[in-house]
């Protein structure tokens, strides 16, 4: 019976890896990957999206409130109504939530809040910055093993949906290979590698090297990260999985700066995708200082241009709205959302 039960453990797992096997994944981005950027590369055609990373213990102190009138799922601040994530069905089987945690039991109370509307979980263990660094979390992890094994095994353990990781690599190969290792023993159910280390900065070369001696030593799919300044065009895509021998590719500033680079098709007018994008933000109620941040890194030199000027001049989401064209149904979805909110007070007071 033993032998039976772990059989059936590993063939679980396996089924869980397929997952993150021959897939383009948009990666996680702190203010851009909220749920209208999300939605746009679903549009797209992206296989997972990863959510912005979220601290542990902010989701910790949030409530789960089911939203009727935008048809989402929010996990708010209990004070102050800030949105931590918001989400809806059409996401649920592509997007995976991050967490930024240094904590194996709160990561996994975190995993069980968000478990019914997610496809996975990632341990953010890459993120360089000093506000992570200095709570334990993210690159802090990289150098300690007995911390990734109980938060990595605890989730893996606790949770019915697929757990993985994000790192940066370390100093020296060897030591890169025995965290791979490590972190695979942990049963995840593949890992995403970042070919950067902690120090290097996004214009150093990736280290497509590193990442292919990774994915010959694991069994686990490795999903290659750090290529968009390779990524120029759709194919690219493919031409950065072959060069780093893993089994997916995960895009990050490739797909912020128009991500329509997604569609095999090829891309949309950068106005195209940033109108699309502005549709969702009104839809959704998008912050406004996310929705101007994602679009400010979409149209990057294009900031110079006199339209690019009048947009940085914005205060609200409105404001970017009328720049777009999008007056009219900015006007009709608020318009909409008050109605929405006012027949919901109507039945709540009955
Ligand atoms: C990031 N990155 C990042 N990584 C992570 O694990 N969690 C996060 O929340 C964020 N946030 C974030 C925001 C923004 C604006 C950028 C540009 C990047 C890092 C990102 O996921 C990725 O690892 C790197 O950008 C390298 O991949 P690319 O850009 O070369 O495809």
């Amino acid at each position: 019976w033993h032998h039976l039960a772990s059989c059936t453990i590993k063939v679980q797992k396996c089924n869980m890896s397929d997952q993150y096997r021959g897939k383009v994944i948009v990666a996680p981005m702190v203010r851009v990957c909220t749920l209208p950027f999300r939605l746009l590369t679903v549009d797209y055609g992206t296989d997972l999206v990863y959510t912005e990373e979220t601290v542990d213990y902010k989701m910790l102190r949030s409530i789960k409130r089911q939203n009727d009138v935008l048809g989402t799922v929010d996990f708010i601040d209990k004070s102050d109504g800030t949105v931590f994530f918001r989400t809806c069905e059409r996401e649920r089987s592509k997007v995976i939530f991050q967490i930024g945690t240094n904590d194996a039991q709160r990561a996994l109370k975190v995993g069980k809040m968000v478990e019914p509307y997610v496809a996975g979980l990632d341990v953010n263990m890459g993120c360089p910055k000093e506000f992570s660094l200095k709570g334990g979390m993210g690159a802090a992890l990289l150098t300690q093993p007995d911390k990734i094994k109980s938060i990595l095994t605890t989730l893996v353990q606790g949770l019915t949906i697929p757990v993985t990781c994000k790192i940066r690599i370390l100093d020296s190969l060897p030591e890169t290979l025995e965290l791979c290792k490590l972190i695979e023993e942990c049963g995840v159910a593949a890992i995403g590698v970042h070919g950067r280390t902690r120090q290097e900065r996004p214009r150093h070369p990736n280290h497509n090297d590193v990442i292919r001696e990774i994915a010959k030593v694991l069994t686990i799919p490795v999903i290659a990260n750090g290529g968009s300044r390779e990524i120029s065009r759709h194919d690219d895509i493919k031409k950065f999985q072959q060069d780093t021998g893993a089994s997916s590719v995960m895009i990050a500033r490739a797909a912020m700066w128009n991500c329509s680079i997604l569609r095999p098709e090829g891309f949309l007018p950068l106005d195209t995708v940033i109108e699309q994008y502005l549709r969702y933000c009104i839809q959704y109620d998008n912050p406004f200082t996310y929705s101007k941040y994602t679009v400010q890194n979409m149209l990057r030199e294009l900031q110079d241009t006199p339209r690019g000027k009048a947009f940085l001049e914005t205060q609200t989401l409105q404001e970017i709205s009328i720049i777009w064209g999008l007056e009219d149904y900015f006007k009709t979805q608020l318009a909409k959302q008050n109605e929405g909110r006012k027949s919901l007070n109507f039945e709540m007071s009955e």
